[in-house]
This record gives structure tokens, C-alpha cells and sequence, in this order.
């Protein structure tokens, strides 16, 4: 081997050491990042300000100084105001469930990313299976909202997920990299860092009828070998929820999964023992 002089070995040492340093710290990064579970409450369409002012009180009794758990609540773009006056002293974060993929104009009904963060909104549901389907939303539609709500400083929630035929037929992984593959071709993967994607099989949601354990690892593994294979810092810091039937009992099991880093929760955010189970279950997966 050639041997260095003095100088050299004293730069390759330095060297040596920031190396280690600054692994160090994206060891730390690394761990904080995937460190704390994430538990989004969607309330979907439900709500009333009465209702709503109940339940965010019982949350922030119950759920708002977890240590391992980051919680979210995801209302209708109305009630942005009262999340941020009943939350805006505790840990809960909130966001919306949608947002328009434009900056502002003439886009009568639409909510901008911009008007959202007037409401100091975190976090944005994007893509959720309900909207796809009712309102015809497409890949390219949910690609720029997602890249929208990053531009703003917004987390995105990507929802991404198979319908039943399509389980049967053994194609889940082909439909959901297919959902991927339009974000990563447009924006590239890097537009993933720090996001959130929700695996939310179609078939699962509202249903009673989860996934088990062992087919949402399967799927959350796929996702974050895609995302890892292209960029492995991005796919080792990307937050993988699980969403579909969710309750204080089968999130035991399916937060205790290494892949599964937290829920989107419909029916069940909206019950505050339930909800709190759910939060609880996270914080103890940890
Ligand atoms: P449920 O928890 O009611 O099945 O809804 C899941 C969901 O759609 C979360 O976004």
C-alpha cells in the first residue's frame, strides 16, 4: 500500500473523522425522523362546530403530549379556524384533505395551498381514494397537488392504494407503483423527502375488514424498496401510514410492524376513546 505523507495522513484522519461525524448525524437524523409514529385523524365530510369543539377537548386531554406520537387532524377546510384555535398550544398538528393543485385565480370551489397555511395548517391529505373515485381526480392531478403542497411547506399525505379486483388479480403492486411512478416521473424522487405515503387499500376502507399485518408490511416494504431504490437517504426517511379500518384493537398488531410507521383514520377519529386507543397504540408500538 502507498503510504501517505504527514500532511496527507493528517487530512485523511480529518477526513476520517468528519466521515464518521457526519454519519453519525444522519444516524441521529435518521432515527428522529422515523422515530416518532404518526397518527392522522380524517373526519372526512363529518362534523359541526359543537361536535367538533367536544372532541378536539377530549383530545387534547387524552392524546396531545405523547412522546412517540406525532397526532394530526385532517378536517373539513371550514373548520381549519377552530383546529387552529383549539390546538394551536398543544403538540396536535392539523391539516386539510384536499388543495388545489394551482397557486390562486379563477378556480371557483377550489382552496389553495396558500390559504392553508393562513390557517397554519401542516399537513394535506392528497389523492385519497374517495376523491379519485367521485370526483375523477388523476394521477397527473394528485402529482401536482403533491408537489404544490411540498413547494408550500405543507406535508402531503399521498394516498395510494389497490380495489379488491385488483387484490384478487394479484396486481396491488403493479396499480400502486403505478400511482408512484407518475409523481417520480414528473417530479423525480426526490420530491418524496419528508413526505408521508398512506397505503390505503380501497377495499379496507369503511369496510370493517382491514388488511392484515402481514399484507401491509408486504405492501409498505414494496413501497419503500420503490422510493429506497432511487434515492435510499429519501426512502429511509419516508413515513409509511397505514389506512383502512383501523381500530383501537387491530392497530396493536399492525403498528407493531417495523414498516408501518402510523395510521390515516377515518370512522374511528371520530370517537375520542377510540381515537385515543389507536394514538395510545402508537405510542406504545414505539
Ligand atoms: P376508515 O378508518 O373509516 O376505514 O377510513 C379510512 C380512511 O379512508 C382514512 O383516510
Amino acid at each position: 500500500m502507498r503510504k501517505l505523507g504527514r500532511g496527507r495522513r493528517i487530512r485523511a484522519n480529518a477526513l476520517g473523522e468528519l466521515a464518521l461525524k457526519s454519519k453519525k448525524v444522519m444516524t441521529q437524523t435518521l432515527k428522529q425522523k422515523s422515530f416518532k409514529k404518526l397518527v392522522v385523524a380524517n373526519w372526512k365530510m363529518h362534523g359541526n362546530l359543537k361536535q367538533n369543539e367536544t372532541l378536539l377537548k377530549d383530545f387534547v386531554a387524552t392524546i396531545s403530549n405523547l412522546k412517540n406520537t406525532q397526532v394530526v387532524v385532517c378536517a373539513p377546510y371550514p373548520y381549519l379556524a377552530q383546529l387552529q384555535s383549539l390546538l394551536q398550544d398543544t403538540d396536535i398538528a392539523w391539516g386539510a384533505q384536499n388543495l388545489a393543485k394551482e397557486e390562486i385565480g379563477a378556480f371557483t370551489g377550489e382552496v389553495s395551498a396558500a390559504m392553508l397555511k393562513d390557517f397554519a395548517a401542516r399537513y394535506v391529505i392528497i389523492g385519497h381514494s374517495e376523491r379519485s373515485t367521485a370526483y375523477c381526480e388523476s394521477d397527473e392531478n394528485i402529482a401536482k397537488k403533491f408537489v404544490t403542497a411540498k413547494n408550500h411547506g405543507l406535508t402531503p399525505i399521498l394516498c395510494v392504494g389497490e380495489t379488491l379486483i385488483e387484490r384478487e388479480a394479484g396486481v396491488m403492486e403493479m396499480v400502486v407503483g403505478k400511482q408512484l411512478d407518475t409523481i417520480i416521473k414528473l417530479y423525480g424522487p426526490d420530491v418524496f423527502v419528508d413526505a408521508v405515503i398512506s397505503y390505503e387499500p380501497i377495499w379496507a376502507i369503511g369496510t370493517g375488514l382491514a388488511a392484515t399485518p402481514a399484507q401491509a408490511k408486504s405492501m409498505h416494504q414494496f413501497i419503500r424498496n420503490k422510493i429506497s431504490a432511487l434515492n435510499n437517504n429519501v426512502g429511509n426517511r419516508l413515513k409509511i401510514l397505514y389506512g383502512g379500518s383501523v381500530n383501537p384493537q387491530n392497530a396493536v398488531q399492525l403498528f407493531e410492524v417495523s414498516n408501518i410507521d402510523g395510521g390515516l383514520i377515518g370512522k374511528c377519529s371520530l370517537n375520542a376513546k377510540e381515537f385515543e386507543g389507536i394514538c395510545q397504540a402508537a405510542e406504545k408500538a414505539n
